[in-house]
């Protein structure tokens, strides 16, 4: 039986004490905010989100996250077929958004769920670079994960 108070995801997995939605939310914010600004994935985003459309895209993220993190299953989209949409996407762009996560959830986070955060966004990632890839009619079978620096 787990201590009082400890939570449990449907996994099994315990959370981490300092991770909940307010958390979820401030992680959302601050690397949105700075991906928005970025010069190398800013430019993706402002082309497809509106000024006025950012709140509800935070929102979704944040149901994103909760969901895969907190197991609330508040998230039901598809993301998958919106990157792949995404023509100008590639490694580069991908090894930056890792990167700035990491950086991101490293400030906010207890070393436990900044490694929660990265390990899922590093799968994510690395499927939507798959997919990416076979819509692409490229060779997706060497395509190795890529390590949020
Ligand atoms: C190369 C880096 C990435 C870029 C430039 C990028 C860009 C975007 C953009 C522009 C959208 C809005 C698409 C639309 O509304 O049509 C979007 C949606 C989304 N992205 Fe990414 N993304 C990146 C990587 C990731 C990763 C690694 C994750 C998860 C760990 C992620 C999770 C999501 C989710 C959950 C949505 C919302 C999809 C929905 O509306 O249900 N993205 N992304």
């Amino acid at each position: 039986m787990p201590p009082t108070g400890t939570r449990l995801h449907p996994t099994g997995r315990l959370i981490p004490a300092d991770l909940d939605e307010q958390k979820v939310r401030a992680v959302v914010d601050l690397f949105y905010a700075r991906a928005r600004a970025d010069d190398v994935i800013g430019p993706v985003f402002n082309r497809v989100i509106a000024g006025p459309d950012w709140p509800e895209h935070l929102a979704t993220i944040t149901d994103f996250w909760s969901s895969m993190l907190l197991g609330t299953g508040r998230y039901a989209g598809r993301p998958m077929p919106r990157h792949l949409a995404l023509r100008e996407l590639g490694d580069a762009h991908f090894a930056r958004w890792l990167s700035l996560f990491r950086a991101t959830v490293e400030e906010l986070c207890s070393p436990e769920t900044a490694a929660l955060f990265v390990d899922r966004a590093e799968r994510v990632a690395h499927s939507f670079r798959i997919g990416l890839a076979i819509s692409r009619g490229e060779d997706s079978t060497r395509i190795e994960i890529l390590r949020a620096p």
